[in-house]
């Protein structure tokens, strides 16, 4: 069974470590916990034990555990050693080796690959002396999920909240994966769905797309290695196993979600993003005047994800894919749209009512870059995405 050595520090995210504990055992991932002093005033270690199933590891010199697994072994033991929440204290611990307590020993000793999930307050993230031992870790090759931007709990707003459970065992899989897998270690972004522009509290502005073509490259991405981030508008499908997901409503949430999920090394947009969102959507239920006069609605134009990630000056993805949905001169439409959007190819599908793409599960899709057009045959939408990120880990 594959197996982590998480390391809780202590911070207030220390709560979302027994979440990230339980979806990893649901994924078939061994958990063995080690919780510093500090970590113990946020989670205690009978609910760590309890949802790891295993003895919670606190004391360095503990004669009973030096006894049954010394402290070197515990650090060589799992596949992966994962710090989550990783504190400013235990960043600046590893990045200058100090070893004088169970966690920072076992980091020290360790011959396994290192996952950090930081969490912290923002004025501690942003500090020259946190973004130095950062840097001295990545120089270390330890690899970082997070932190992300949003309110934090002691009530300031920016960087430094603990990457989301989900994210952060979407990235152990990754890290665990076996090396022979052609998106190992890369980080794959995928949007997918519709996007949903409200009128009013009730109604809403949407389209047909149901997200399966997304859904489906998530999961290849993931068979395929890659730690992938799916950012969904709705829709009623499952989540692909393994992949983090960042469910959004809008256009606008969109774009906020996929610059926050940076930097990547493909970025795929399958979502049929809403193009016009209503201008300023009533704060409450619009009412029928009972003069037979409609509501008019002003609309406005959402922001271009696919265009505006593309033209990013840094921190671009290295493969910026776009779908193009057209209803006629489907290769045209898409090669426009390749020139417009600097991106390096357009996946284009007739989505024609004939043509049963909206929902269906086949996919007749040409591949338009700048080498010109490739046309695949109607595939399922599992082959194409299973053909395209092929192809795509092979442009990497
Ligand atoms: C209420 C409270 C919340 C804290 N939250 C954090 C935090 O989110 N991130 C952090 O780096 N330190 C935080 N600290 C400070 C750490 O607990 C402190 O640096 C401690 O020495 C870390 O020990 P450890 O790295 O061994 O877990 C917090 C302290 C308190 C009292």
């Amino acid at each position: 069974m594959r197996s982590i050595l998480l390391i809780i520090g202590g911070g207030i995210a220390a709560y979302k470590s027994l979440e990230l504990i339980r979806e990893l055992k649901k994924r078939g991932i061994g958990v063995t916990a080690i919780l510093t002093k500090a970590g113990e005033q946020f989670v205690t270690p009978l609910a760590v034990g309890a949802l790891t199933g295993e003895k919670v590891y606190q004391d360095l010199f503990s004669l009973t555990d030096e006894t049954e697994m010394g402290h070197i072994e515990l650090s060589r033991a799992a596949d992966l050693v994962v710090v989550a929440p990783a504190t400013a204290d235990l960043l600046a611990k590893m990045a200058t080796g100090l070893a004088n307590d169970l966690a920072s020993t076992t980091l020290l000793a360790t011959d396994k690959k290192v996952l950090v999930a930081p969490a912290m307050n923002v004025r501690m993230w942003h500090h020259a002396a946190t973004q130095r031992n950062i840097r001295q870790l990545k120089y270390d090759e330890v690899t970082f999920v997070g932190p992300g931007e949003g309110e934090m709990a002691c009530g300031e707003f920016g960087l430094g909240r603990l990457a989301e459970p989900l994210e952060i065992a979407a990235a152990i899989e990754t890290l665990l994966a076996p090396g022979d897998l052609p998106l190992k270690g890369k980080h794959v972004l995928v949007t997918a769905g519709p996007t949903r522009e409200p009128i009013d509290p009730v109604r809403y502005i949407s389209n047909q797309s149901s997200g399966k073509q997304g859904y489906a490259i998530a999961e290849v991405a993931v068979k395929l290695g890659a730690q992938v981030t799916l950012v969904s508008g709705p829709v009623s499908l499952p989540i692909p196993p393994g992949a983090g997901m960042m469910p959004v409503q809008t256009a606008e949430e969109m774009l906020k979600a996929v610059e926050q999920s940076l930097p990547a090394d493909i970025a795929i947009f399958t979502a049929a993003v809403a193009d016009w969102r209503v201008a300023s959507a009533a704060g409450e239920k619009i009412k029928k005047k009972g003069d037979g006069k409609p509501p008019t609605l002003s609309l406005t134009e959402n922001p271009d994800i696919l265009k505006t990630i593309a033209a990013r000056k840094s921190g671009r993805p290295k493969v910026v894919v776009g779908f193009a949905a057209e209803t006629e001169n489907v290769i045209a439409h898409a090669q426009e749209k390749l020139a417009k959007k600097s991106c390096d190819l357009i996946v284009a599908n007739d989505v024609s009512v004939e043509k049963g793409v909206f929902g269906g599960d086949a996919n007749t899709v040409h591949l338009v870059s700048k080498s010109g057009v490739e046309s695949w045959p109607k595939l399922s939408k599992a082959e194409v995405a299973m053909r395209l990120m092929q192809k795509l880990a092979g442009l990497l």
